[in-house]
């Protein structure tokens, strides 16, 4: 099938290469000239673990390409996914200008009698299929007057995309479940045709109208989001309490209505998704004159989470941070990926720096992008162990697996004081604290 991919950034880029990875000949579409260029000339303009050899392979195969003209990338397109940012707008719902933009853009150039499916992918608020539907026709009157409209030219379908970041090929390659919102019988023989290879171990592609098909994604988002500011509470109680969440973790985790993930608490859920699609589904909740009580809270309890470790910091150094030097290991969102977008390393680091503080930083992935926003406001490591040199305390901010078992010894030699503050709870407490450091974590007693 010919598919075009409108948008080829973290969700366009994974879209278009699993289609093609299937089969289909795709063309992606991007209005930044740079890093079309990058992906032409074979260059991946993400980190994401398996996706760089599906990339080159299907642009080898001649089945994978990159253009920055829309008219030319959807010509022969059947299906036209949308994968384009629905950032918060002003007052914090999400903004559709880059949405309704394309739309715009497509009323102009769909011709008549050339039957089209376009399909949002991108996280959009209720209503948005219709109100593609709506722009793609205004436009295609404005356009030729005199051809009436696109009637029956296309059809608008909501596809939300579940992917996580870090495992976004292989979210992408084996979904859970694909969710198609759609009435029109046609798009949703299109749609079948294409996920099939998708779900041949039998997970479902789950049909339902497009207005239903938007909310399941942002529901989806607020309850893992929930999930976790639920765990971050229960991770206060604890350390308030005496009792240790690890416990507590595992306790309520193997009663499978609970279920085990999720529930780790640490410093704050960031990225480009829950953040923004939290917020936006209380303000579409508003809009309907309803107040959506738990997901106020839960977004009052991911901003106080973001820096929990830093009074129990300034504690350790006697409320005096001006001077005092942090090595601070993981700066993306979350391990696997270089995504910074709303990532508590970045707001501790504000904090720090505001506190008279300094910051040496590493992260696998994430430090060029780091940079780009930062600049030399903080230093950056080579490797982990660099970023400890002068310091007196380290901070970890991301669960990068390569933090899990680091080589204590080199820390205590380069570490000026035997401190670690922990966002991510990653040491077990008893080992830690036989090695004699100050360990402090979320929702567990500190040592020494
Ligand atoms: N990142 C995720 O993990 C994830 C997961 C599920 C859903 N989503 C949703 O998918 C959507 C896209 O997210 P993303 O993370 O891929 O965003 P992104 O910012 O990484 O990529 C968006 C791309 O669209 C391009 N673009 C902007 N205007 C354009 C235009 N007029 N024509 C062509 N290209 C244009 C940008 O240059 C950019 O490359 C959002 O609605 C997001 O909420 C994201």
């Amino acid at each position: 099938m010919k598919i075009a991919v409108v948008g080829t950034g973290y969700v366009g880029l994974v879209t278009g290469t699993c289609f093609a990875e299937t089969g289909n000949s795709v063309v992606c579409i991007d209005i930044d000239v740079n890093k079309v260029n990058k992906l032409t000339n074979g260059e991946i303009t993400i980190y994401e673990p398996g996706l760089e050899k599906l990339f080159l392979r299907n642009i080898k195969e001649d089945r994978l390409h990159f253009t920055t003209n829309l008219e030319e990338g959807i010509r022969e397109a059947a299906i036209i996914f949308l994968a384009l940012p629905t950032p918060p707008g002003e007052n914090g719902s999400a903004d559709l200008k880059y949405v309704l933009g394309v739309a715009d853009d497509l009323g102009k150039i769909i011709k008549p009698g050339d039957y089209k499916v376009i399909v949002d992918k991108s996280t959009v608020p209720v209503g948005t299929a219709e109100k593609v539907k709506a722009t793609i026709h205004q436009s295609a009157l404005k356009a030729f007057p005199e051809g009436g409209g696109l009637d029956g030219a296309f059809d608008v379908v909501s596809n939300p995309e579940f992917l996580r970041e870090g495992v976004a090929v292989e979210d992408f390659m084996k979904p859970d479940r694909v969710v198609v919102g759609t009435n029109s019988e046609r798009a949703k023989k299109l749609m079948s045709e294409l996920f099939g290879p998708f779900v041949r171990q039998g997970n479902p592609v789950i049909f339902m109208d497009e207005r239903s098909a938007e909310l399941t994604k942002y529901a989806a988002n607020s309850f893992l989001a929930t999930k976790i500011s639920f765990m971050n509470e229960i991770a206060q109680l604890c350390e308030r309490m005496g009792a240790d969440v690890d416990m507590v973790r595992r306790g309520i985790g193997s009663d499978d209505r609970i279920g085990k993930r999720f529930l780790f608490p640490g410093i704050g859920y960031g990225g480009s998704c829950f953040p923004k699609d939290v917020q936006a589904l209380v303000k579409s909740s508003n809009e309907v004159n309803y107040d959506f009580k738990i997901l106020n809270a839960v977004m009052e309890v991911n901003e106080t989470q973001k820096l929990h470790l830093l009074p129990k910091i300034k504690k350790y150094f006697k409320d005096d941070l001006k001077g005092k030097h942090f090595a601070l290991w993981g700066l993306a969102f979350k391990p696997n990926t270089d995504d910074i977008r709303e990532a508590p390393a970045l707001y501790m680091i504000d904090a720090l720096i505001a506190a008279g503080a300094t910051v040496c930083a590493f992260d696998p992935e994430a430090m060029n992008n780091v940079k780009q926003v930062v600049g030399d406001k903080i230093e950056y490591a080579e490797n982990q162990y660099a970023a400890l040199k002068n310091a007196d305390a380290l901070i970890i901010a991301t669960e990068w697996n390569e933090f899990r078992t680091p080589d204590f010894l080199k820390i205590v030699s380069t570490l000026k004081n035997k401190a670690i503050f922990d966002g991510r709870n990653l040491f077990d407490t008893t080992a830690i604290g036989e090695l004699g450091f100050h360990y402090e974590s979320i929702g567990r007693a500190a040592t020494n």
